[in-house]
């Protein structure tokens, strides 16, 4: 479970301009269309974490929110375990660039949420609880995002996608905001759950050491609209130290220059 291929997929955004009046009646002018995706075609394999990396702007959330059902495309379809995408489902869930728990919710309840399809409230509780551990948040169920660090908030969230127990997991930056340290634990963390769950991963990031360490696929967006500069398989065991592995550190170098930076620190 969690084959995913991506078919010609193109997006353009249509925003409407200004509406004016004319005999009585409203009349919208919209802008050109903006194109934003140019004829993607991508395939995941089952069970594998695929990196994406890209300018800002250049269409990564778009193309995630199309991957996960939230929005459709222009042109092309996406297609996972062989049915076509066409709204969101739990079978693919979305950890959101922004902070996504509920505020007036305990980490417990927050968790509890995803899980309402279950009917017996001991059912729930089991995996509420099995959860938090995996995600080790014992002794933190009944505090609020607010008495959480970003860390454990970030924790949450992955707990309670997971305890959905979805066959694609997207996340969109997910370390985003989040100081070295805790983003060096969480990088851990999500590499060790995907050793642990075996699921699709997809992850957004800025920072093409992550995509390097963690990906055992690394794709590269870039242009406007954008098209797949890079698709790549990384067939490396892990953990990994980039500046050990040749291929690795040359692909960083390439990434590098491809991103506009013309030599890797
Ligand atoms: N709902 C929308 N309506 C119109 N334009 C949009 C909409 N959503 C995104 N865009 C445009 O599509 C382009 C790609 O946006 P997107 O958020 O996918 O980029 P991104 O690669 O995720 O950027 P970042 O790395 O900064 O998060 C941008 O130019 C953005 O302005
Ligand atoms: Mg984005």
């Amino acid at each position: 479970m969690g084959h995913i291929i991506v078919n010609s997929i193109s997006k353009e955004y249509r925003n409407r301009r200004r509406q004016s009046r004319k005999n009585g009646c409203i009349e919208s002018h919209f802008q050109d269309p903006i194109p934003v995706l140019d004829n993607i075609d991508l395939e995941f394999d089952e069970g594998e974490m695929v990196c994406i990396l890209g300018p800002s702007g250049c269409g990564k959330s778009t193309m995630l929110r199309i991957i996960a059902g939230f929005e459709p495309a222009t042109t092309g379809n996406v297609i996972i375990d062989g049915k076509q995408i066409e709204k969101p489902s739990s079978n693919h869930i979305f950890v959101f660039q922004n902070n996504g728990l509920l505020p007036w919710m305990t980490v417990w309840e927050n968790i509890e949420l995803s899980l309402r399809h279950l009917s017996e409230t001991r059912d729930r509780a089991k995996k509420v609880a099995e959860h938090i551990e995996i995600v080790e948040l014992e002794g933190f169920e009944h505090h609020y995002p607010h008495q959480l660090s970003g860390g454990m908030r970030r924790r949450t969230e992955l707990a309670r996608a997971l305890a959905v127990n979805p066959n694609v997991m997207i996340m969109d930056e997910p370390f985003s905001g989040l100081d070295f340290m805790t983003h060096m634990k969480m990088r851990e963390e999500v590499v060790n759950m995907h050793k642990f769950t075996g699921k699709t991963t997809l992850i957004v990031t800025h920072d093409i050491d992550d995509a390097l360490i963690m990906g055992d696929r690394i794709v590269v967006m870039d242009g406007r609209p954008a098209r797949i500069k890079l698709n790549h398989r990384l067939d490396f065991p892990r953990p990994r130290d980039f500046q050990k592995i040749p291929e690795l550190n040359k692909l960083r170098q390439q990434i590098f220059l491809m991103e506009g930076v013309s030599y890797a620190v």
